[in-house]
Formats: C-alpha cells, sequence, structure tokens
C-alpha cells in the first residue's frame, strides 16, 4: 500500500489564493508520479475574510483541528485595508509556530537559472546554501518589561533567552541537514560585542561539532557575515542562527538570488510531534493580487520543501527539478520574471514537467 500523509492547506490572503492552488497542483503531480497518497484538506481561516465574519483569526478548537496533520501548507496571511498585521500575524502564523514548537526556521538560498541576479558576475550552482534559524527563544523573548513609564528615570528592559535545550537542539538540526549536503557548518556570532550569551552560543557550536568530526566548522561575527553573505555567497553550504541574526540572515539570503516570489520558507518540528509548516517566504501582496500574475514558484518550491520533510525525497527533488527547468527554458515566465505568462500558466507547465 502507498504511503498516505494528511495536509492542512491554509491560503489565507491575497496572492495566497492564487498561487496556493498551483502549490497544491505540483505535490498531486509528484504524488501521482511517486505513487503516494495526499489527503487535503482546506481551511478559511487564517484570513481577513475570516476575520470580517468571526472577528477573529482562528476558530477557537484551531489546535485540535490542526494538531493531527502531518503538515501544514500554508500561503500568506495579511490584509492591512482591513485589519492591523500585528493583528492578523499574531493572530495565527505566529500561533501556529509557537504552539507547535516549529523551533527551526529553514530557507534555502539558491541562485536559480533564468532568475536575474542581483549580485554581479554569479551564476546558477555558485549559490546554494541553507539559513537555519532558531524559531522560539533568542532574542524575541517575553522577559523584561517597563519601569518609571513617562518620567525621566523611563527603564525599559528585554532579555535573551538561551536555554541549553533550544540552542543544542537547533545546533543540532544544523549539524544533521550538513551531512547530506557539503558538510559545513557556518555560525552566526557576536560573542566580542554581547559577551554572555553569544560566547555561551559559541560554546554549544564547539560542544556540538565534537559529535561531527566530519563536518568543517567556522564561524563569523554577525556584521562581517552579512558583507560575506553579498561579497562571498559561494563559502556557505549551512548557516545556523540565533532568532534575530537568523530572521536577518533569511531575508538578507533570499534577496541575493533574485525575486521574493520564488523564496520558500520551512517551520519545522523536526521530531514531528506536531506538524510543521510550508510556506512562500512572501506575503499577500496586495498591490498584484486579483491579476493572476503572482509567481506560484515560491508555494511551489514551499510544496517540495513539504514533500521532503514528510519522507518522499525524490518527489520532493522532482519538483525543484520541474520548477527550475521551466526557469530554464526561459518560456512561461511571470511578469517579476520578465515574463507574460499568469500564474496559472506557469504553474501548469511546472506541474507538467514533474516525472
Ligand atoms: P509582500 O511579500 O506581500 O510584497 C512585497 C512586494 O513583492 C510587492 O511589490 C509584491 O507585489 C511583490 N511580490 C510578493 N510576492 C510576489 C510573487 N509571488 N510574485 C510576484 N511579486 C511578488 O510584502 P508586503 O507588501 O510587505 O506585505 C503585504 C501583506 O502580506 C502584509 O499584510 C504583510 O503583513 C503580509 N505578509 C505576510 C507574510 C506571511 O504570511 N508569512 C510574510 C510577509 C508579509
Ligand atoms: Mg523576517
Amino acid at each position: 500500500m502507498s504511503n498516505r500523509y494528511r495536509i492542512a492547506v491554509i491560503p489565507g490572503d491575497g496572492i495566497g489564493i492564487e498561487v496556493m492552488p498551483e502549490g497544491v497542483r505540483a505535490i498531486q503531480a509528484a504524488a501521482q508520479a511517486y505513487d503516494f497518497e495526499l489527503e487535503l484538506t482546506e481551511f478559511d481561516f487564517s484570513s481577513a475574510a475570516y476575520w470580517q465574519q468571526h472577528g477573529r483569526m482562528l476558530p477557537d478548537d484551531w489546535f485540535d483541528t490542526l494538531k493531527g496533520f502531518d503538515a501544514i501548507f500554508f500561503g500568506a496571511v495579511g490584509w492591512p485595508e482591513v485589519l492591523p498585521d500585528h493583528v492578523s500575524l499574531w493572530g495565527s502564523l505566529l500561533l501556529f509556530r509557537r504552539q507547535f514548537d516549529q523551533y527551526v526556521n529553514l530557507r534555502p538560498v539558491k541562485l536559480l537559472p533564468g532568475v536575474p541576479a542581483p549580485l554581479a558576475n554569479r551564476k546558477p550552482g555558485d549559490i546554494d546554501f541553507l539559513v537555519v534559524r532558531e524559531n522560539t527563544e533568542g532574542e524575541y523573548s517575553s522577559v523584561g518589561g517597563r519601569m518609571f513609564e513617562g518620567t525621566d528615570r523611563e527603564t525599559v528592559l528585554q532579555e535573551t533567552i538561551m536555554t541549553r535545550h533550544g540552542v543544542d537542539r537547533i545546533l543540532k538540526y544544523a549539524f544533521e541537514i550538513a551531512q547530506h549536503r557539503a558538510r559545513h557548518v557556518t555560525s552566526a556570532t557576536k560573542s566580542n560585542g554581547i559577551s554572555i550569551s553569544m560566547p555561551y552560543w559559541d560554546e554549544r557550536v564547539a560542544a556540538m561539532a565534537k559529535n561531527y568530526p566530519d563536518t568543517k566548522v567556522d564561524k563569523f561575527h554577525i556584521d562581517i557575515l552579512t558583507a560575506n553573505f553579498v561579497l562571498h555567497p559561494d563559502w556557505f553550504d549551512v548557516v545556523v542562527a540565533s532568532n534575530l541574526f537568523g530572521d536577518i540572515l533569511s531575508d538578507l539570503g533570499p534577496a541575493c538570488t533574485g525575486t521574493i516570489g520564488v523564496a520558500p520558507s520551512g517551520n519545522i518540528n523536526p521530531t514531528k510531534e506536531f506538524p510543521s509548516l510550508f510556506e512562500p517566504v512572501h506575503g499577500s501582496a496586495p498591490d498584484i493580487a486579483g491579476q493572476g500574475v503572482a509567481n506560484p514558484i515560491g508555494q511551489i518550491w514551499a510544496g517540495a520543501m513539504m514533500l521532503d520533510h514528510l519522507g518522499e525525497t525524490a518527489a520532493g527533488a522532482a519538483v525543484t527539478r520541474a520548477f527550475e527547468e521551466t526557469l530554464a527554458s526561459g518560456r512561461t515566465l511571470t511578469r517579476d520574471l520578465g515574463g507574460t505568462a499568469s500564474t496559472t500558466e506557469l504553474g501548469q507547465t511546472i506541474a507538467a514537467a514533474i516525472r
């Protein structure tokens, strides 16, 4: 009997609704070619339309509704005309990340054929690395507060939280994933300036590295690391970082390889205790929503990462190959890539190339 996976599909807002059908088309084509089954259940929550109807982003029982799925395939959330972004984001996507303990944020950084490269003299193959961001603690903590508000003693404090549990598990993930690649891990640090938490991070990196004697390890302070993303993107294989540094690197990396329309992201709970969430990096793009011109590759690539996470690695690779081939052919490109094709036309072309 073939494997069967239950996927929650949440298109969300704006172009999320337009690119999701193309993501679904691609993963279904892969399921057929690689002989497994996808049982997809679509949800209308986590959207401005749901909020307008119900006055909140999610139903009360969202956790129980979603927790049994093998993965969540997510589009984009946010519609500032209807509700403020912090309400839509904190009321949905950020709850999934936290409560499903998706402690890895994974972003591939890869220069693809046919995508105009913002860095001079770089060609496909030159840039191919992963940013692994700690997604639950670090600089983004809720420990702190304000005192003496509105007086000249006004005091504001927010602490960085690094736990051995939290640091070690993200490092382990980075080292493990490097075993399937070039076995090279780069750590983002700032132990020259941040003199307590960052030396601790460095210590844990050194301790974890002992378990992987075949893996090359280096570290850079975050300031020069950002410069090297631009100057020497070919130096990297797996880059691991705390929450704040990873947030910056995981936007900078994809920006070094072209349009935001192709970049994917995984919010992963490697234990599989709860579902992981896969989404394009881009948002709902109100400026182009409804026109049928959005690039669906970010959603499709996120689908490939999801198949990989589910263990269907050959199918995930086939999806990646299909959009790389389509991009290389230079035909059927969307407007952001200099073409005139619609979202659907590009999605159909990619799905047809999956084998
Ligand atoms: P955005 O990513 O939606 O758009 C930024 C620019 O990139 C726009 O000019 C847009 O047209 C273009 N773009 C984005 N995706 C594209 C695609 N697939 N093909 C072609 N062009 C594309 O970011 P923005 O404008 O800052 O945010 C819009 C809304 O999306 C806000 O409500 C924001 O909060 C939300 N958002 C949601 C995210 C999520 O669901 N994870 C992530 C980022 C933003
Ligand atoms: Mg960010």
